[in-house]
């Protein structure tokens, strides 16, 4: 298996109030991976420290093997990790399509690159809504079109902060749905989501954090038969 994303020793924090002691997680070439946990232990601290948002105090993030710790987002971006950020951050002003086009990135080596036909038969009710603003569209639309630009971008891992935030039932499982077509199709997947029972069926590992740290790691049948974990950190 190749290594795509490497986190090792993350330390970070604000001011001088330290979040991440020590976080480390891996994503392997083609894997979906979760971190888990709950409200305010460090997961979006993690995912900004990654995407060069927020700086980094001490630790490695290797990325297709090189180093990116405190690289700048843009750079970040191009090296091939795709964000869906906390909150989903559309273009309220754009329409639909000049938000996708506004992220697009032909990184060259893909053989299969996601264009607006892609997106459009991969989300349909994008379509519906391309001539729509970003401002007009259900949290659902903002959401599938938050993943969308990201993948816009041609990553090579898509990391999705809380994608399901606030989404109807219905709404969320259609972009589990979407994340399960972009798995079988290979795409590296780094999850956060407090939705535990989707996950276990998408995901090949789990990472729980608590306070900035890993406390536990395994697989999904490790995860289902360890009730204890699941209550203790996810309460769930
Ligand atoms: N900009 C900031 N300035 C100061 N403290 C912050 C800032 N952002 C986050 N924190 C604090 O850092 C800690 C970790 O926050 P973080 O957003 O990483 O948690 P999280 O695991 O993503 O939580 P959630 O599940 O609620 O999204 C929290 O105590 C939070 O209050
Ligand atoms: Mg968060």
């Amino acid at each position: 298996m190749t290594t795509l994303l490497k986190v090792e020793d993350l330390v970070s924090g604000y001011g001088r109030s330290q979040v991440l002691y020590g976080m480390r997680l891996r994503v392997d070439a083609g894997q979906c991976v979760t971190l888990l946990g709950r409200n305010g232990m460090g997961k979006t601290t993690t995912v900004k420290s990654i995407m060069g948002m927020h700086p980094s105090w001490q630790g490695q993030v290797l990325f297709n093997g090189a180093n990116i710790q405190n690289l700048p987002s843009h750079r970040v971006a191009q090296r091939g990790i795709g964000l869906v950020p906390e909150g989903r951050q559309v273009f309220p002003n754009l329409t639909v399509e000049e938000n996708l086009v506004a992220t697009a990135a032909d990184r060259h080596h893909k053989p299969n690159p996601w264009t607006l036909a892609r997106i459009y038969q991969l989300f349909p009710r994008l379509k519906e809504r391309s001539s729509n603003f970003g401002n007009q569209l259900s949290g659902g639309e903002q959401q599938m079109l938050a993943v969308s630009r990201a993948l816009m971008t041609n990553p090579d891992l898509l990391i999705l902060d809380e994608a399901t935030e606030g989404l109807s039932p219905l709404v969320r499982q259609e972009i589990w749905a979407a994340l399960a077509l972009l798995r079988q199709e290979g795409m590296a997947i780094l999850v956060i989501d407090k939705n535990l029972a989707p996950l276990l069926h998408l995901a090949d590992h789990h990472y729980i954090v608590e306070k900035g740290q890993i406390v536990w790691d395994g697989d999904s049948d490790a995860l289902r038969a360890d009730a204890d974990a699941r209550q203790r950190y996810l309460g769930a």
